[in-house]
């Protein structure tokens, strides 16, 4: 894995988020453009509140092939690009975008990265699957709607605020609704798609539901990916469940977008080993 010298050729892609220091675009992508020898780099650029539209501006002025964008800019970039992608459109956001000679795509893979990661950590088809989604923000109406994409039978929504999941589960159309927590314990698959349990908020060490729910041979994935191994990965391991955790979806996203940029297949081990290196010299891996 060699990176080419910076040159007149050099092809740019960045993140624009609020804050953004702490991505983990910037290791995951350089990486992939190193392991693929593209001659691209990609940066961080912190937006402030209001300042996506100028940065859609500097990205056609500037000729900035692809932008990852993160919070709070993803509703204000998809009311800003010339077309979205039909994921971008149904979700209002757009994690992800294409500049094609001045013309600007909003896609998002998040959902395609979730179904990738569980295909690459699990060799899981959601087919057929029942699911309950725990959480309703942005990352769950991702997983929803590629679930549903994806031929899930059923998509259950649990969440601290009821209206929330109604307009989560409407997603889902016919095959969506809102769930109570006891449902927990029956679903195929469990997602947690809350911020519980992440490393560094109030939610540390913390699990989102009784745990005391799951059973043996559910699978349980966690979109949380700091630390590692999250108390609701432990719980669910320890009660026999098939046990996944938020990083493959996050490579899984950044792969989608690598390959919409670059036209090139994303490097995706090279690109999840960077990511894992950046995390255990934070600590706590
Ligand atoms: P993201 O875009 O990363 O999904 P978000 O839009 O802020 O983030 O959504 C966070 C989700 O986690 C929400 O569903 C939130 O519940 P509310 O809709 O009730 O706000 C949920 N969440 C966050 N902290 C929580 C907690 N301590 N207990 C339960 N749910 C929590």
């Amino acid at each position: 894995m060699t990176s080419a010298p910076i040159s007149g050729h050099t092809q740019l892609a960045a993140v624009i988020g609020h804050p953004v220091r702490h991505s983990l675009s910037p290791a995951i992508h350089n990486a992939g453009f190193a392991s693929c020898g593209l001659d691209w780099v990609y940066l961080a650029f912190d937006v402030a509140p209001g300042g996506a539209p100028g940065a859609l501006d500097a990205m056609r002025s500037l000729g900035i092939v692809g932008l990852s964008v993160t919070m709070p800019h993803k509703d204000a970039v998809a009311a800003a690009v010339d077309e979205t992608t039909p994921a971008a459109a149904n979700l209002g956001a757009v994690n992800c975008v294409i500049n094609r000679d001045g013309h600007l795509t909003g896609d998002n893979t998040d959902g395609d990265g979730f179904i990738a990661g569980l295909e690459a950590d699990l060799a899981l088809d959601v087919a057929g699957m029942s699911c309950v989604i725990v959480g309703a923000g942005g990352a769950a109406r991702a997983v929803i709607d590629a679930l549903v994409r994806n031929g899930a039978a059923s998509v259950g929504v649990v969440n601290r605020t009821p209206d929330k999941a109604e307009t989560a589960a409407s997603l889902a159309g016919g095959r969506g609704r809102v769930a109570g927590p006891d449902e927990i314990g029956t679903a195929d698959l469990v997602v947690n798609a809350t911020s519980v349990g992440m490393a560094g908020t109030a939610g540390e060490g913390v699990t989102p539901f009784d745990t005391s729910l799951l059973r043996s041979g559910q699978v349980v994935v966690d979109l949380v990916y700091e630390p590692s191994v999250t108390p609701l990965m432990a719980a669910a391991q320890r009660a026999g469940c098939r046990v996944g955790g938020g990083l493959a979806m996050l490579v899984g996203q950044a792969a989608v977008a690598f390959t919409a940029w670059t036209g090139v297949d994303a490097p995706v081990s090279d690109m999840t080993a960077a990511a894992k290196k950046v995390l255990a010299a934070r600590g706590g891996h």
